[in-house]
Order: C-alpha cells, then structure tokens, then sequence
C-alpha cells in the first residue's frame, strides 16, 4: 500500500532571472506543476506550492557587464517580467519568492554555518585563472580562448559552442579575460567542497533500492551519475556576486548559484507560512520536486546529500523531471532567441491562456523530447478545443436555454444508453487522478477530455434537436443527462484549464465544484437556473499563425545578424589605387522597377556631369517613390555593364548590414551635384 500523507510540499525549479520564462520551462515545469497542485487543492489536501527567482550565478553578472547595469538591475527586472507573466497564465504558486531576498540570504548562510560547523565541507585549494588587471578571479564564463579541440576562436572556459566539447579553462589555447582582455594567470584559490562520494551509500540505496518507481529518465540519471562514482563538488565561487560565505577569511567568495538556488525552496516556504518546519522536517510530508531534466543531479544527488548533511530535512518523494521541448524543430535557446516568450504570448494572444496550457500539456515531452509548432497549435485548438469541448459545451446550453428557459430540466426515467454513458463518468474520473498522481499529465488531459467526446457522442446519438418535434419528456431527460456531464467537465479540466473552469463555473450558475462531485450524474439539481452561453474557445486563423512563425524568424534571423563578426579589412592599396575612384554625390531623377525581375529599379540620375542610366539591385529595400530626389553617392567611372538589356552606368553605393539590409549614405546637407567624394 502506497503510504498517506498528511500534506504536501511541491517545488517548481526556480527559474534564472537572466530572461523571461519561455514555453520550454512551462511544458516542462510550471505547466505540469500547476495541474498536480491544483488537482490536490481541488481534492482538499493541504499542500504548499513554492517557487521564485533564481538571482545569483555568473550569467547574471555576464549579462549586467553587457547591458551596462547591475546584476540586481537584471534580476529586478527579469523578476518582475517573470512574476507577472506567471501570473497571468494562471500559475498558482502559492508564493514566487527570490533568492535576493533577506530571508533567503539568511537561511542560506545558516544552512552553510551548519554544514561547516559540523565539518561536512571538505576544503581544498586549486589553481584558477586570476584577471590581473581587472584584479580578479574569473568564471569559466569569463574566459575565451582558441579551442583545443577544434580550433576555432571564442570558445568559452567552460564550453566550446562551435564544437559542443566540454572544457577546462586551462585547456584553452591562447586564453583571454573577457572583462579586461588580458591573459589571465593562474593563481591558488581555496574553496569548500561537499564530498558527494561521503554520501553515496546513502544515496544508492534511497534512490536505487527505494525509488524504482521513479520516471525512467529521472532513475537512469541517477543510476549513471551513482555508477561513475561520486566526487567533491566545490559548494563556494570566487565571485562578488552572491551570498558571502559566512567564514572567516572567505573574502570574496560568495555561495555556489547552485548551493543557494535549492534552499531558495525552503526560504520562500519560511516566507509564506510561519508554520514552514512542518512541511520540511515531518515525514508526514510528501515532497515533489518539478524540474526540467538538466536539473535533475542537483535535485536527486546534491541537494538531497546538502538536505542528509544538515540531518533536519526530509528528502523527496518524488521527481518527475521531464525532458526538453524543441520549438518548429530547433532546441529552445535564449541565447539565440529561438523561443516564444510566455509575456509575448500573453500580450499577442489575449484570452488565450487555456490555449497554451492545452497544447503544452498534451504534448509536454514527459517520456522523450518533443517539438512544440505553431501548426500543431493550431490544429489543437481548431480540432480539440472548439470542435470538441467548446462544442459540446455550446449545445448542452444552447439548447437548454432554447427549449427549457436555461433551467435544468428534470430527468424522466433514464434509457440504459442514458445508464452506460453515465456510468463511463466515474471512471474517467479515476483515470484522470490515477493519471495525475502519477505524473502522466498527457495521459490525464486526454482522459478529461474523453468525458467531452463522451458528451458529443451523446448528444449526436440522441440527437435532441430532432426528438424536441414530438417527444420534449425525452429531451428534458437528455439535455439533464448532458448539463450533469458539462458540470463534471468543469471540475476535471479546472486543474488544466483554469480560465474555462471559470467560465464553464458561472455558465452553469455555480459557484465551485469539489473533485469529489465527479463522476456524479446530479451535481446539478432540477430547476437550477443556468448562466448565460459564453464563447469557450475561437478558431484560430492561417493568418495569426503565420504571424507568429514570421515573427520566430525575425528574432532569429535579427540574432544570429547581431552576432556575426564585422567582415575583417580587405588587402591594403596604395593611395593611387583609391585616387582611381570616382565617386560623386548625384541626384536620383526619375526611378522604375524593372519588369519581370525582383531587385533590379532603373535610376536616371543628375551625376552633375550628365544625366545617366544606373541599374542598381536594392528594389527590395527601396520603392521608385521613395528614391525620387534623393541625393545618393555614385561611382562613377565603373565601366558600364548591360543589365536586363539597359546600359547601367555607375553604381549607387550603400551600407550593407549583416541581415542584407541595405542603408543610403546620402550627405549630411544637400551639395551641388558632381561634387566629388574623397
Ligand atoms: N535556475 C535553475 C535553472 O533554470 C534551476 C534552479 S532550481 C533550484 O536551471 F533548485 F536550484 F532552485
Ligand atoms: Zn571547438
């Protein structure tokens, strides 16, 4: 028998505050997250759901240094983006804490006084790159150099993006800081460490022996990790930014992101409820740990042995990391803007909360990696949400208010169909739980949405609208039979869709439902005056589709531009070669398209010395009525070349940026034409 808990402790990682929070998190954290505590609220369970800011870590000083504010600058900021945007997907926390907070630095430094105290840490001194102009130590991050592996420049201390290799910062060839620019020399530095290998045992046995139910991905990690054998890890950073660490001598070195960021679970519980140590230190408490799956070492073997260490915490239930969401087939990346960002969503696409959260969770990559497109998007929501739920919905109350005033109608004496569709009701509902409380979120949406199939099935085999002409006893007793099945609808699918839970709440004229009403066929009693009919979900266009597909590749296309390296200097030439040129600024004096091409406008244009034809390639960046009486420079004796059978006479110089847009160079102020540039 699985053990009863007296209550639950969920955690959701806490997202970095170096961006926004995009739908790769969601599918893979806060979505599923929010169902399980939603669920076990709806249940009446007492359950506390904590997450927050993850504040510290070397991105977050990377991306200050870059912007040119401070790191609390970054994370105020991201912070408050990430909060609100939670927010208004309907993510639940029951607080959204930070780790810049003053109950986090404290318990943060305690956890690691204890530790120290009791001698968990191990200390050891290494060599580390040291910035000697910028005097001090860096990050791997911090670090670029040639990589060893494949050659190219601007490999990080820590990765080569070119190649993918894994790196030491003292593998780099010819290393660089990327603070100051100068080589960096090797200098001694001591650091703590928490000896993994010290808990092993411990660990192999509560994983390994006592956690085989755990999700595949989440155990086989565990296993690999337990198998190589496990080392040191330094707990402490040569750093000012952070949580200092709270020992003599230990001038500036703050806490690993990595050691704070996981107690940050325990602070935001301190911070939310007075009554914090019961769901942490009783093993009355279910503890759930929501995390993507590049988190899963530090929640299953690190911090769980940082937990045993300090001897008062109890370790967690249960897992369930889930794997990566892949966006129109390329892997999410901030760095590269290849995401769609939860506050752009809910910004673009108003109203469409539940949307998102459906098509998240139906095709969340609990089991293996997933793609997430914009067509599937689409198709979910055309073919699931309005064809099948929005649907149903629609007729068991447009018909009620049509033949029955909006009141539920009494049933008459049920049919045996009426009995076999009812009795379907109870075991959905058990589907869904079963489903849920073992983390399969898919699995339990499609089953919510079983019991909307099972109401169109319904409704399509009884066919109300006919038997109103001669039998309305009958319809009465069937669109009963429906309303019970919409009412069931809306407590099952509140923990997935909460916006129409709402919505389905005041249509029915209901203030809420317990989970324990489903699967019961009279929630809804005879006479019951409903609510008015309201839109649950709307067909969503080609067009607003193709606008966010347009828009994916912009932000792409604009990033990968932004990081192109200026073209280096061509060969040198003497000054006789540049004399040889003749530029001189004209005026364009009539302009066309070219017939039959793309690029090509025909010019006619004042050079000052004539009037002449130049057929220049830009008729995509500028229209004919744009260009007309614009000063432009020319070159001028550039032998004449046929184009399209025009004699094209010069050439319209212009800068080309990195994306292939093209930028004029007029003059600052009008200038006499021919007037020669130089
Ligand atoms: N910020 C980390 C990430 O986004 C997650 C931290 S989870 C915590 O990968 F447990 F450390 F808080
Ligand atoms: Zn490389």
């Amino acid at each position: 028998m699985a053990k009863e808990y007296k209550r639950y402790l969920v955690t959701s990682a806490l997202p970095y505050a170096n961006g926004p929070v995009h739908i790769g998190h969601l599918a893979g954290v806060y979505v599923p997250s929010d169902i399980y505590v939603r669920y076990l609220r709806l249940r009446g369970k007492d359950v506390v759901w904590v997450c927050g800011s993850d504040e510290h870590g070397v991105p977050i000083t990377i991306k200050a240094r870059r912007e040119g504010v401070t790191p609390q600058d970054v994370v105020d900021k991201y912070n408050a983006i990430i909060k609100k945007s939670f927010e208004g997907l309907g993510i639940s926390f029951d607080i959204y804490s930070r780790t810049t907070s003053p109950t986090h630095r404290v318990t943060a430094s305690e956890f690691f006084r204890t530790l120290y105290d009791k001698g968990e840490f191990v200390q050891q001194t290494s060599q580390q790159y040291y910035d000697p102009e910028a005097k001090t130590f860096l990050a791997d991050r911090y670090i670029t150099g040639t990589c060893p592996k494949c050659g190219s420049e601007g490999a990080y201390g820590d990765q080569c993006e070119k190649c993918g290799s894994t790196l030491n910062a003292t593998d780099l060839i010819n290393p660089k800081s990327t603070i100051s620019g100068a080589a960096p020399e090797l200098r001694d530095t001591t650091h703590w460490f928490l000896p993994l290998d010290k808990h092993e045992a411990m660990l192999r046995e509560w994983i390994l022996e006592g956690h085989k139910e755990w999700k595949s991905n989440v155990y086989g990690q565990c296993k690999s990790w337990l198998d190589g054998g496990l080392q040191p890890r330094a707990v402490s950073r040569d750093l000012d930014w952070g949580i200092p660490v709270p020992v003599e001598g230990a001038e500036g070195k703050v806490l690993y992101v990595w050691f704070d960021a996981p107690i940050g679970y325990i602070s935001a519980t301190k911070d939310l409820t007075p009554d914090w140590e019961k769901y942490w230190k009783s093993e009355d408490t279910k503890m759930v740990h929501f995390i993507g799956k590049d988190n899963i070492v530090f929640h299953c073997i690190v911090f769980p042995a940082m937990l045993k260490a300090h001897g008062d915490y109890i370790l967690p239930e249960n897992v369930p990391a889930n794997e990566f969401l892949n966006l129109e087939g390329d892997k999410i990346s901030t760095s590269k803007n290849w995401a769609v960002w939860l506050n752009e969503y809910l910004e673009d696409m108003p109203g469409k909360e539940d949307v998102l959260r459906y098509v998240l969770c139906a095709n969340a990559p609990e089991t293996k990696d997933n793609d997430f497109t914009w067509k599937d998007y689409q198709a979910r929501n055309n073919n699931e949400l309005v064809a099948v739920l929005g649907n149903f919905v629609n007729r068991a109350m447009v018909l009620t208010a049509k033949y029955f005033e909006g009141k539920v109608p009494a049933a008459g004496e049920l049919t045996d169909f009426d009995r076999e569709i009812l009795a379907e009701l109870p075991k959905l509902r058990t589907a869904v739980e079963e489903n849920i409380e073992n983390y399969r979120f898919r699995e339990a949406l499609k089953e919510a949405m079983n019991i909307a199939r099972l109401g169109n099935k319904y409704l399509a085999d009884t066919e109300p609208w006919k038997v109103i002409k001669t039998d309305e006893a009958r319809v009465a007793t069937i669109l009963n039979v429906a309303l019970q099945i919409t009412a069931n609808l809306a407590v099952v699918i509140e923990p997935f869709m909460p916006f129409t839970a709402t919505k389905l709440l005041r249509m029915l004229g209901v203030e809420s439902l317990s989970w324990e009403q489903a699967g019961s066929s009279d929630i809804l009693a005879a006479g019951h005056t409903l609510g008015k009919a309201e839109l649950l979900f709307e067909k969503i266009e080609d067009s607003v589709i193709e606008a966010q597909v347009a828009k994916l590749q912009a932000a792409k296309a604009a990033n990968e531009a932004a990081a192109k390296p200026v073209e280096p200097q061509k060969a040198e030439i003497s000054f006789d070669d540049f004399e040889k040129l003749d530029i001189r600024i004209g005026t364009v004096v009539e302009a066309e398209k070219v017939a039959k091409t793309k690029k090509l406008l025909k010019l006619l244009v004042d050079t000052g010395i004539d009037r002449r034809t130049i057929v220049s390639g830009i008729a995509e960046h500028f229209s004919p009525e744009e260009l007309v009486g614009r000063q432009v420079m020319v070159l001028v004796n550039l032998a004449p070349r046929e184009l399209k059978g025009i004699e094209s006479r010069g050439m319209i110089l212009m800068a080309e940026d990195a994306t292939g847009k093209l930028v004029m160079v007029p003059p600052t102020e009008p200038v006499r034409n021919g007037s020669q540039v130089g």
